[in-house]
């Protein structure tokens, strides 16, 4: 049975390790943002950090499930050599690292860097060593990272409702649901360049692969803030859904659980209670 992937989006090992125990975790995706808050947090705890022996332990936790480490390099060459000493280094430890690489590592919207994502995946991924294509907000930079060869690409569906907001100052926190459908404002559904909200992305990015039966490149919906988000990645046919903690923790709440808790709990009835909780 094929059924949606749920990795941790964090570089916690208490995170990592809680998620695993719950029995659900199929991977583990960081980057420098979750890396960086990893690293504050230990310190602040007052311990230096070894990041190299911290990262064989996020490996060794996540072992037989992939892990995504990220390049930092904006260029295809320093993205290549960072790429190939991620793998060399880790790989060995659980054999189970994937290397992130930005779709576009320009930090300039202006620059002719354009090219250089794809040229690190084409390269990294002709070595063998399995590819996660990150910072992806059209269905378009999906579609060629698939070419190029990456094994995941990591559609950012919170940031692109977070962008439709913004463009539109429209007050949000960042949990907000933001509806799949598409929010209006004056008559008009928003939209970033024919993309309604982040679910729509994804759900894109299904159609198209689905139209070319293009199956060795798995959509990782990234950039998850809710619940009812995770569900429609599920419903808009995600393969895999990256999630913080704090998402996979609402996955299983409702009032009316608890609720109905409550009452069988008040309801038990001595002999019910006898009956199961005899030792033999
Ligand atoms: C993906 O792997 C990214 O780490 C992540 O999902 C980004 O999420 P954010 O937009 O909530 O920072």
């Amino acid at each position: 049975m094929i059924i949606i992937r749920i990795f941790i989006d964090s570089s916690k090992l208490d995170e990592i390790s809680q998620a695993y125990d719950y029995g659900l975790l199929d991977g583990v995706t960081t980057n420098p943002s979750l890396i960086r808050a990893a690293v504050e947090e230990e310190k602040a705890k007052g311990g230096n950090i070894d990041i190299g022996e911290y990262i064989n332990k996020i490996l060794l936790l996540a072992s037989g499930l992939p892990v995504s480490l990220e390049v930092i390099g904006i260029d295809s060459a320093q993205m290549i050599k960072e790429g190939k000493r991620l793998y060399k280094l880790f790989n060995p430890i659980a054999g189970n690292v994937y290397v992130k690489i930005p779709i576009n590592p320009s930090i300039d919207e202006k620059s002719h860097k354009n090219f250089e994502g794809l040229k690190a995946i084409k390269v990294l991924s002709g070595e063998g060593i399995p590819i996660n294509c990150t910072l992806i907000f059209t269905p378009e930079q999906a579609l060629l990272a698939a070419k190029a060869g990456a094994s995941f690409v990591s559609p950012f569906a919170g940031r692109i409702d977070d962008h439709i907001r913004q463009e539109n100052n429209i007050e949000f926190k960042k949990t907000d649901y933001f509806p799949a459908y598409g929010e209006e404002k004056d008559g008009d559904i928003l939209e970033d360049n024919g993309v309604i909200s982040g679910i729509d992305l994804v759900a894109q990015i299904r159609e198209i692969f689905d139209n070319y039966g293009i199956s060795e490149t798995k959509i990782l919906a990234a950039s998850i803030r809710n619940a009812r988000q995770t569900r429609e990645a599920a419903l808009a046919g995600a393969d895999i859904a990256t999630l913080p903690m704090s998402v996979i923790g609402e996955l299983l709440v409702h009032p009316k659980t608890a609720e109905g808790m409550r009452g069988f709990i008040k309801d038990i009835v001595p002999e019910y209670r006898d009956l199961l909780e005899r030792r033999k």
